[in-house]
């Protein structure tokens, strides 16, 4: 049985890649629904249907545990499908202000960035005054950089150009960490670290796959001898666009690019 990664486009290859990494016997499923990215500029209602949706395909097609590399559809979604399929494994992925605040924040402020759902949802606000960083966190949505990796632009000068119209408002030096809160983001991290010179650029990905395995590991589901011989021959990772396969050749460089580039960057 594979891993379900998921995302509304194709930032979940950042916990894809992580996954690979931390558990390379395994087999995996991606699923992005990129008939509806940017999720950042849906409704909560649709995000829903959507997300609920595209598990509900990842588990019909025989997924063992989920990822929900997505922080918009984790601020949604997760309790939701925790609820709907409680016997599964389901991890999701949330803006990382706890270290941020906890091990890299000084005298300074914090800097979240991400999607308008994620940044006005919840779960977020929640999070952030559990931690108490109501006075020292700012929160800021960049949906251009969801657009830019999805449409596979990397080159710095646009990038950076649209991250300092965004921050224009800001005191850049006031920060002691800036936090990557979308999964799409994490393509940007080197013009993010230009921006903040000296400065933690993190996210949550590392400690989100090491909480799938601790997930995986209790409840007995890593691949076992049996069945990497039944999967044998077959590819490592199966790639899905809002249900259909992927096997369109120029689509699938694309996707062999995101995953390159995210080697590069990590
Ligand atoms: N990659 C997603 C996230 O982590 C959202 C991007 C979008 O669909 O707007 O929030």
């Amino acid at each position: 049985m594979r891993i379900g990664v998921f995302d509304s486009g194709l930032g979940g290859i950042t916990l894809l890649n992580q996954a690979i990494r931390q558990m390379p016997e395994e087999y995996y499923l991606f699923y992005a629904d990129t008939d509806h990215v940017p999720y950042g500029e849906k409704t909560r209602e649709q995000i829903m249907r959507y997300v609920s949706d595209s598990a509900r395909f990842m588990i019909d097609n025989g997924c063992k545990a989920l990822v929900i590399g997505c922080n918009t559809a984790t601020s949604v979604g997760i309790s939701h499908l925790r609820k709907e399929w409680p016997d599964i494994p389901i991890i999701g992925i949330e803006p990382a202000v706890k270290p941020a605040m906890t091990r890299y924040r000084k005298s300074g402020r914090i800097l979240v960035c991400a999607t308008a759902i994620t940044i006005n949802g919840e779960k977020l606000e929640r999070l952030i005054e559990r931690l108490k960083g109501t006075e020292v966190v700012d929160k800021i949505a960049l949906p251009g950089l969801v657009r830019l990796a999805e449409s596979g632009h990397f080159e710095k000068e646009p990038v950076e150009n649209y991250l300092r119209a965004a921050f224009s408002g800001l005191d850049l030096k006031a920060y002691d960490c800036i936090v990557l809160g979308c999964t799409h983001f994490n393509f940007f991290k080197d013009s993010f670290q230009d921006l903040f010179p000296g400065t933690p650029v993190i996210d949550g990905s590392r400690a989100a796959i090491a909480q799938l395995k601790r997930r995986m590991d209790a409840a007995g589901l890593f691949i076992t001898p049996q069945e990497k011989e039944k999967l044998a021959g077959q590819p490592q990772i199966v790639w899905y666009e809002s249900g259909r396969a992927v096997t369109d050749e120029s689509e699938l460089a694309r996707i062999g690019k995101l995953r390159e580039r995210w080697l590069e960057l990590n």
